[in-house]
């Protein structure tokens, strides 16, 4: 088979990686993809800048290309999936109406809500007047959204009702600066652990992926502002198999229903960004309807199945005759970034240090490119460095000292990535 993968960052390197380990694949390619990624076997990189739905499917065509994988939330979101079965061309992802519920968090709760599955209180605004007043009377910390896709950057935790306000203030005049309306989300904050939960999803049928948990916040502690993700492992005692059934039953089975009054089947991966209280009950915070970064880096590390079958399966409403194994080993992401990151940050800076391989290590690119066969960075995050171990705290150890031997002026990393669940620090342990 030949395979087309599109997007361009770690989780895009770790799908195509793993796809390469396929009897069934003999050529990927990855669009636009990045040079770490083209130095994978079997794998060519496509890359056109800025590329659209057209370039994809032409270029599906001329590859001859018999299943595509789609990485990012943006095609998914803009209908890439509904365009290629126009085309009779075998694509793994959900339609543009499923996708909606990345694409717009105003719907995601309104398809939470009236599933009955746990979520915090919120209202919308598209007018700053009626969201501070509304604020006014919320107790804090309050969570603020933005409505579309922000890559993990449209959400803020405010502390009292000035920060709100300001917050509010500012986003609303960006939103006269770009001549765009505003949807605004304003939620109560939630209090608990966040876990990841990845499920293959086909119809009716849910097969839930190893369990992950992501760090979103830039530095150690858990502060400072959100980012796409700073590390991730697998697997987390947060998601054990009684709040895995719990989960299926309760939040995805309810979600799909509702999605299904609407006229709309979902396939694909379906990722819920949970919030587990200290009652260990889990409230979405999110849904993307697509593999998180950096938690794909983990968990296809541990995974032990050929992944072309788990995705035809997926297309062919077949998962409820797979076995997905998964390594018993732990694996833990570190992701090493640009200073300045989520801000802004300089680029081209020479990495070095990527040379030798090491066992059970594999380090996974999210924003490099080549200039003068050197790598140098060219992204916020830049490389996801992962590593296998027997427990959690090897993996985290072989992690960090692959960490050190790369460099770059200007990298950052956290320091404390696993420390919580290594430590049993969770607020209900
Ligand atoms: N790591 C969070 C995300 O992929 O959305």
């Amino acid at each position: 088979m030949n395979l087309l993968i599109i997007g361009g960052g770690g989780r895009e390197h770790a799908i195509a990686w793993k796809a390469s380990q396929s009897e069934k694949i003999k050529n990927i390619y990855v669009v636009p993809g990045n040079p770490g990624i083209a130095k994978e076997n079997k794998i060519e990189v496509i890359n056109i800048k800025d590329p659209d739905i057209e370039d994809y499917i032409k270029i599906a065509k001329n590859k001859k290309i018999d299943l595509t994988v789609v990485g990012p939330e943006a095609p998914l979101v803009d209908g890439i999936v509904d365009e290629f079965k126009k085309h009779k061309l075998l694509i793994f992802g959900p339609n543009k109406l499923a996708s909606k519920l990345e694409g717009s968090k105003d719907f995601c709760k309104k398809i939470l809500n009236s599933g009955n599955v746990l979520t915090a209180k919120h209202e919308s605004f598209t007018d700053p007047k009626d969201a501070i007043s509304y604020i006014d009377n919320q107790q804090m910390p309050l969570v603020i959204k933005l409505d579309g896709l922000a890559a993990g950057k449209g959400v803020f935790i405010v502390q009292n009702h000035q920060e709100a306000k300001d917050l509010i203030q500012d986003l609303f005049s960006k939103e006269v600066r770009h001549k765009k309306q505003l949807l605004i989300i304003v939620e109560d904050f939630i209090k608990g652990e966040e876990a990841s939960f990845i499920c293959l999803v086909s119809g009716d049928q849910v097969v839930p992926l190893a369990s992950s948990k992501d760090h979103k916040k830039l530095n150690n502690g858990d502060t400072g502002p959100n980012t796409g993700g700073m590390g991730a492992y697998s697997p987390t005692k947060l998601i054990n198999d009684d709040l895995s059934k719990n989960v299926i039953n309760e939040v995805i089975k309810p979600t799909l229903n509702e999605l299904k009054k609407l006229g709309i089947e979902y396939q694909g991966f379906l990722y819920a960004g949970l919030m587990i209280d200290q009652n260990k009950k889990a409230y979405v915070l999110e849904y993307n309807c697509r593999l998180g970064d950096p938690e794909a880096q983990a968990i296809l590390m541990r995974l032990d199945s050929d992944i072309i079958e788990i995705f035809l399966a997926t297309i062919n409403n077949n998962l409820k005759n797979i076995k997905i194994k998964w390594k018993t080993e732990s694996a833990c992401t570190i992701v090493l970034a640009s200073q300045g990151y989520p801000g802004k940050y300089e680029k081209n800076k020479i990495i070095t240090g990527l040379d030798h391989k090491v066992d059970n290590v594999k380090i996974f690119h999210s924003g490099t490119k080549i200039i003068n066969d050197q790598f140098v960075t060219n992204g916020g995050r830049v490389l996801a460095v992962t590593a296998l171990g027997v427990n959690l705290q090897v993996a985290q150890a072989k992690a960090y000292d692959r960490c050190n031997q790369i460099s770059w002026e200007g990298k950052i990393k956290r320091h404390d990535i696993a420390d919580k669940e290594i430590n049993n620090k969770f607020i209900f342990s």
